[in-house]
């Protein structure tokens, strides 16, 4: 579903050059739940970028369900955004002063999708939040804002779900809740990659990927729930 081959992505600031990839090949096949695990600076959020279609690789060649996303305008790569990939991100980008309610219903709007309100509902359902619907973000807590997030990443029945430290933000109990909703989905046939520091966070997935300056150090499958 995911290819990646030999993707480099070099970023130019001034004079000087940083080579955030250098060199990634990567296929995630439909159900996988991949770890992408590395220091600080390896590349990871480059690579989720990429994944995500919100970044071009400098050379070599991105593949999403067979499709070269080189070859998409703008509008086209939205479209791709929109129906394919559910994002989730460390410090939940949810709209303040917005109901739970309204921010999951938020890329239906943008996907110009009916029967938004149902939709949403059931979303939040899903993550175990139908009785917060209306609450504000800053009416709860953070684990509950992040699984806002995954119902706004799942109300247009995503493929895929991309998460960048879903759980940095968050502490150990709800990090345990917000990992085994993303297991849950993905034991429903959806695709996650997620991108994470942690060692206890990683474990949860079925196969571990090690970036390291820019290059994939290491790639192996991983049974659920074993220790790193
Ligand atoms: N927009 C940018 N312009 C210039 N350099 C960048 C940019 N984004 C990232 N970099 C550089 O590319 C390298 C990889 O950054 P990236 O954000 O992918 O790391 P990361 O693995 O996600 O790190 P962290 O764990 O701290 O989030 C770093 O050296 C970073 O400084
Ligand atoms: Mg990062």
């Amino acid at each position: 579903m995911l290819e990646l081959e030999d993707v480099t992505k070099v970023y130019s600031t001034g004079a000087i050059e940083v080579r955030a990839l250098d060199g990634v090949s990567l296929n995630v096949d439909e159900g996988e739940m991949v770890a992408i695990m590395g220091h600080s600076g390896s590349g990871k959020s480059t690579m989720m970028n990429i994944l995500g279609c919100l970044d071009a690789p400098t050379s070599g060649r991105y593949r999403l369900d067979g499709v070269d996303v080189a070859g998409l305008n703008d509008n086209q790569l939205a479209a791709i955004r929109n129906r394919k990939i559910g994002f989730v991100f460390q410090s939940f980008n949810l709209l303040p002063r917005t109901s739970a309610q309204r921010n999951v219903e938020l890329p239906l709007v943008y996907a110009s999708q009916g029967n938004r309100a149902a939709r949403a509902k059931a979303a939040l359902e899903r993550v175990g939040l139908g009785a917060r619907a209306g609450h504000m973000p800053n009416e709860l807590s953070g684990g509950q804002q992040q699984r806002v997030a995954i119902a706004r990443a799942l109300v247009t029945n995503p493929a895929m779900i991309l998460a960048d430290e879903p759980t940095g933000a968050l502490d150990s109990v709800s990090t345990d809740d917000v990992m085994k909703l993303l297991v849950e989905l993905n034991e429903a046939g959806r695709t996650v990659v997620l991108i994470t520091h942690e060692d206890d966070v990683a474990s949860y997935a079925t196969r571990v990927v090690r970036l390291d300056d820019g290059r994939i150090t290491s790639d192996t499958p991983h049974r659920r729930g074993v220790r790193l």
